[in-house]
């Protein structure tokens, strides 16, 4: 029998954690329909993104787009329940911890389709910020949850969620990273950023907490024009970020380089090479553990704290002279020798996703 689910994407994380997971199904012989929220929609974040990716190109895409976090989620549900009435699936593959993701297992549970969570568990315990909502609600409804490492099954336990539904398969996004790192040719993509023999800061932010934030953010650029005094600054900027900045005349300091969002190679490429990286995403802290680069965290708390434990991420908080103390810190500091083993980030997380995953449509 042929098995068959819906994947549904939205936003630029997701598909870097999606992409090995629908791969390792594809090879074995599952019909996958892809489904696009359209929560993202630039070519740098989707179109371009996606390619990069090696993703097929979306069966549909709901082209639901920006706004308030109901009009945004509602239109996805709507979308998403409409998809999987008009193609009745086995289940559906959601991923991550954005909109698109929790739309997605509300309208498959309401519709009794199991839904399968990739990167289950996490918790930064904070209610804050739009993504602990998200982790929460759609671990409470799936029914297969794929989870990146041990603290992320033990939250789960916490929330009595039954084992039985828990899966450890490691980290899919690593699989993408390792895969992108193995084709991009790192030293043309330095030459184009004239960065050839230089140690330069990669940053990237874009969380409402902060860029939202007309008195915050500027704070956090005068640090960063500071450091870029000593060390090259490359930020390549998230459109939330860019329109804040705009809305707000918020000044960018000279030296601090601007860029377009990148590719998902040319990204690695450059964060594989930084001499630091500064951040307030997610995945970032997940990849510069593993290629065992610097970290400093723009934020109070992290749902991934095996990169605080295990990795080279270090949470500075939110206080702009305790980055600038960091940073100054880390400049003075060798730089790690070997990247730390993050047990399953291994680049075979995807294959393991797709194994639980058919033993779930098998039942
Ligand atoms: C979303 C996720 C966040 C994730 C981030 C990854 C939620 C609640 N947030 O945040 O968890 O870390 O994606 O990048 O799901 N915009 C564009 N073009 C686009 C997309 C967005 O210009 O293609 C601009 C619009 O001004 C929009 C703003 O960015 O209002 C925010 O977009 P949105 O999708 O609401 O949230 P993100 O900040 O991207
Ligand atoms: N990323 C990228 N180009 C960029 C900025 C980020 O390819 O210009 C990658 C980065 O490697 C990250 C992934 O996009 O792991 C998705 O991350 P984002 O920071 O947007 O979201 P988060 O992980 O915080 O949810």
């Amino acid at each position: 029998m042929t098995h068959s689910l819906l994947a549904v994407v939205g936003a630029r994380p997701n598909f870097v954690k999606m992409a090995p997971v629908l791969s390792a199904l594809g090879a074995n012989g599952v019909e996958v329909r892809l489904l696009h929220t359209g929560q993202h929609y630039d070519k740098a974040l989707s179109g371009e993104f996606i390619k990069r990716l090696g993703i097929a190109e979306p069966d549909a895409n709901l082209e639901v787009g920006s706004g308030s976090h109901g009009e945004q989620t509602a239109a996805a549900l709507v979308g998403i329940e409409r998809d999987l009435r008009a193609h009745p699936q086995q289940a559906l593959l959601t991923a991550g911890d954005v909109n698109s993701t929790m739309a997605a297992a509300l309208a498959a549970v309401k519709l009794r389709v199991p839904v399968v969570h990739v990167e289950s568990g996490l918790r930064s315990g904070d209610w804050e910020m739009p993504e602990e909502v998200n982790r929460v609600v759609t671990d409470r409804v799936s029914e297969l949850l794929l989870c990146t490492s041990a603290d992320a099954v033990e939250n789960l336990a916490a929330e009595g969620i039954s084992d039985e539904r828990v899966r450890l398969v490691g980290n899919t996004m690593i699989d993408s990273l390792f895969r992108l790192l193995e084709g991009v040719d790192r030293a043309q993509v330095l030459a184009a950023h004239e960065l050839e023999g230089r140690r330069f800061a990669l940053v990237t932010l874009h969380r409402p907490s902060l860029v939202d934030d007309a008195a915050a953010l500027s704070a956090a650029f005068k640090v960063l024009g500071e450091l870029a005094k000593d060390l090259p600054v490359v930020l390549p900027a998230h459109p939330r970020t860019v329109a804040r900045i705009e809305g707000g005349a918020i000044e960018v300091p000279e030296g601090i380089r601007m860029l377009e969002p990148m590719d998902y190679g040319d990204f690695v490429a450059l964060e594989s090479e930084a001499r630091m990286v500064i951040t307030d995403s997610g995945g970032v802290q997940e990849e510069s553990t593993v290629l065992g680069v610097p970290c400093l965290t723009f934020r109070t708390t992290t749902e991934r704290p095996i990169t605080v434990e295990q990795g080279t991420n270090t949470l500075v908080g939110v206080n702009p002279l305790d980055l600038a103390r960091a940073a100054g810190a880390e400049m003075v500091k060798p730089a790690p020798q070997r990247p730390p083993e993050i047990p399953l980030w291994d680049g075979q997380a995807g294959p393991r996703a797709a194994e639980a995953i058919m033993e779930l449509l098998a039942d």
